[in-house]
C-alpha cells in the first residue's frame, strides 16, 4: 500500500472569520491564522482546512465566492496567502482550501452578467427557467428554507438556488462552468495550497429534466413524503469532473487532496475513488450509547475498501451543534467528548478536529438580535441557525472578548468562555487542550507501527474496546464505572481517574483509555 502523508493525519478546520483576529476589528484574517502557526504546530495537526477566505458579500460567510481568485479584503491579500502557505509549509502543516462549485454569490461577475439582458450568455452558466404561470418551475426547496427558486421584477425566468437567494446554483452541464474550475483549482494549486474540500460535493449536476421531486404516502403515517430514490443531485456526471480534478491533482508533488463534503456512506463509497476523490467526513454524531457508536463505526469503515481510502472522522464543523454540547454538555458533555477524542483517535483514518474542540468548547448561545446566518435568517427564526459553533475562538484570559480582538468581535463572546482560554488551558495539565497535545503527541510516536486494520475486542455492556496493531483502545460509555481485566501498559486515559488498579484498569463513567500491548503489529 502506498504511503501518502494524508492517510492517518489530524486536520485542523479553521473558520476564518472567528480563528484569530490580526488588526483587531472584530474579525479574523489570514495574518491571525499565520501568528498562531505555532499554536497549531504545538497542537501536533498535520494540516489545516480554511474555510472560504475569498471576496464574498458574506451572505453566508464566505460560501457565496463572488471571486475565486481571491482573498476577501476583510481577511486579507492574497501576499497574506502566499506568506501562510510559505509559514505553514515551514512548520510541516499542509493547507487545504475550501472550493464552493455548486454555486456562486449573486454579486459574482458572470450572475451580474446574467441579470443584465434575457439573452445574454452567462444565463446558461445558472438555471434560468420560466416558471408555471406564477409558481416556479417545480416544487424543488432551498435547504435553508422556502422555494430553491427566485424571480426577478416579474420576468418570466426563475432562477435556482438550493441554498440562499445570493447563490445561485451553476449549470455544470454547461462546458464553460468545468472549464472555469479546472482554471481556479490549477490556480490554487500553483499557489501551493495542497488539496480541496469540496463544498456540497454531489450537488454539481441536477437531474435534466428538473422534474417535481415526487411526493408519496409515507410508508407508516401516510403523510406525503419524499419518494426514496429520486435524485435531484448526485448525477452520474458528477463523477466525471472530480475524474478529471484528480487527474489535475495528480500532476502536482508532493500529492494533493480532494475531501469531500460527503456524510453519507453510501455515497462515499461511489465517490472515494482512486481516480475520485480521496476522502470525505466520517461525521459521528450518535447520541452516547456503545452500540450505536459501534454501528456508525462500522458502517464508516466499510464505506469504502482501506486500501483506497480510511475514513475521516469528525464531530464538529462549522454547520452543526458542538459536540460537547450534543453529549450532554457542561461537565458531563466534556468528559464524553474527551473519551470520545480517545476513541476515534485510536481508529485507522484521518481526523478532523474544529477549532475550539481542542478547548472543550459548547456550542454559545448568540442573542436572537445578533445570529447571522442565512439558515436563521431564511427559516424566519424556525432553525436556531449555526452561529453559535462559530463564535470567535478565546485566546487569552482576562482581555476583553477573551483575547481575540480589542473591537467587538463580530459574533459576541459569552462571559464564561474567558476560563475556556488557550493561555489558561495551556498552563493546567488537566485541561482539554492539554489532553488533546499529549494525545496526538503519542498518537505520532505510535504511527508507525498502527496498521490500517482494527478489531473489536470482546467488552463489558455499555463498553467498547478495539486493537489495532499494539494499541488497544476501550471506552465506558455507562453510568457505572468498570474494572476492566486487560494486559497493556496505560498510555493516556481521558480522565485522571483511569488508572491501573492491582487487577485491571478502572475506568470510570465516560472515560476511555488508550493501553500499548506487545501484540504484534498484525496484518
Ligand atoms: C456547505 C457548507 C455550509 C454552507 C453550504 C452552502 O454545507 O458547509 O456552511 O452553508 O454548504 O454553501
Ligand atoms: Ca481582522
Amino acid at each position: 500500500m502506498r504511503s501518502s502523508w494524508w492517510r492517518n493525519a489530524v486536520f485542523y478546520q479553521v473558520y476564518v472569520r472567528s480563528f484569530a483576529d490580526s488588526n483587531n476589528d472584530g474579525v479574523g484574517d489570514l495574518p491571525g491564522i499565520t501568528s498562531r502557526l505555532d499554536y497549531l504546530r504545538s497542537l501536533g495537526v498535520d494540516g489545516l482546512w480554511l474555510t472560504p477566505f475569498y471576496p464574498s458579500p458574506q451572505k453566508d460567510h464566505g460560501y457565496d465566492v463572488a471571486d475565486y481568485y481571491g482573498v476577501n479584503p476583510e481577511y486579507g491579500t492574497l501576499d497574506d496567502f502566499a506568506r501562510l502557505v510559505e509559514e505553514a509549509h515551514r512548520r510541516g502543516i499542509k493547507l487545504l482550501i475550501d472550493i464552493v462549485p455548486n454555486h456562486t454569490s449573486s454579486r459574482h461577475p458572470w450572475f451580474e452578467a446574467a441579470l443584465s439582458g434575457g439573452d445574454d450568455p452567462h444565463r446558461t452558466r445558472y438555471y434560468f427557467v420560466p416558471g408555471r404561470d406564477d409558481a416556479p418551475p417545480n416544487n424543488w426547496q432551498s435547504a435553508f428554507g422556502g422555494p430553491a427558486w427566485t424571480r426577478l421584477d416579474g420576468a418570466p425566468e426563475w432562477y435556482m438556488h438550493l441554498f440562499a437567494p445570493e447563490q445561485p446554483d451553476l449549470n455544470w452541464w454547461n462546458p464553460a462552468v468545468p472549464a472555469e474550475f479546472r482554471k481556479i483549482i490549477t490556480y490554487w494549486l500553483d499557489r501551493g495550497a495542497d488539496g480541496f474540500r469540496i463544498d456540497v460535493a454531489v450537488s454539481l449536476h441536477k437531474r435534466r429534466d428538473l422534474a417535481d421531486r415526487p411526493l408519496v404516502p409515507h410508508r407508516t403515517t401516510g403523510l406525503p413524503t419524499t419518494a426514496p430514490g429520486f435524485e435531484i443531485i448526485d448525477q452520474p456526471e458528477v463523477h466525471d469532473v472530480y475524474r478529471d480534478w484528480r487527474h489535475i491533482t495528480g500532476t502536482y508533488e508532493p500529492e494533493r487532496v480532494l475531501v469531500g463534503e460527503i456524510f453519507d456512506p453510501g455515497r462515499q463509497s461511489r465517490y472515494i475513488k482512486q481516480d475520485e476523490l480521496h476522502m470525505a467526513f466520517a461525521m459521528m454524531d450518535r447520541r452516547w450509547d456503545a452500540s450505536a457508536w459501534k454501528q456508525a463505526i462500522d458502517v464508516y469503515r466499510h464505506a469504502v475498501s482501506r486500501s483506497t481510502s480510511l475514513p475521516s472522522w469528525t464531530q464538529s464543523n462549522h454547520d452543526v451543534i458542538r459536540h460537547v454540547t450534543r453529549l450532554g454538555g457542561d461537565g458531563l458533555g466534556r468528559e464524553r467528548a474527551k473519551a470520545s477524542a480517545l476513541l476515534l483517535l485510536g481508529l485507522p483514518g484521518q481526523y478532523f478536529i474544529y477549532q475550539g474542540e481542542e478547548l472543550g468548547l459548547e456550542e454559545a448561545f448568540v442573542p436572537p438580535e445578533r445570529r447571522e446566518d442565512p439558515l436563521y435568517i431564511h427559516t424566519n427564526g424556525r432553525h436556531q441557525g449555526r452561529d453559535g459553533c462559530r463564535v470567535p475562538m478565546p485566546w487569552r484570559q482576562h482581555e476583553p472578548n477573551a483575547g481575540f480582538s480589542t473591537a467587538p468581535p463580530w459574533l459576541p463572546t459569552p462571559a464564561a468562555w474567558d476560563r475556556n482560554a488557550v493561555d489558561a488551558q495551556a498552563r493546567s495539565t488537566t485541561s482539554v487542550l492539554s489532553l488533546y497535545r499529549r494525545l496526538l503527541e503519542i498518537r505520532r510516536g505510535l504511527a508507525r507501527r498502527l496498521p490500517a486494520r482494527m478489531d473489536w475486542a470482546a467488552a463489558p455492556k455499555d463498553c467498547l474496546m478495539y486493537h489495532r496493531g499494539p494499541l488497544s483502545v476501550a471506552c465506558n460509555f455507562g453510568h457505572r464505572p468498570l474494572e476492566l481485566d486487560q494486559p497493556g501498559r496505560l498510555l493516556i486515559g481521558s480522565t485522571p481517574g483511569v488508572r491501573r488498579s492491582a487487577t485491571g484498569l478502572l475506568m470510570p463513567p465516560n472515560s476511555a483509555a488508550w493501553l500499548e500491548t506487545r501484540r504484534s503489529a498484525g496484518s
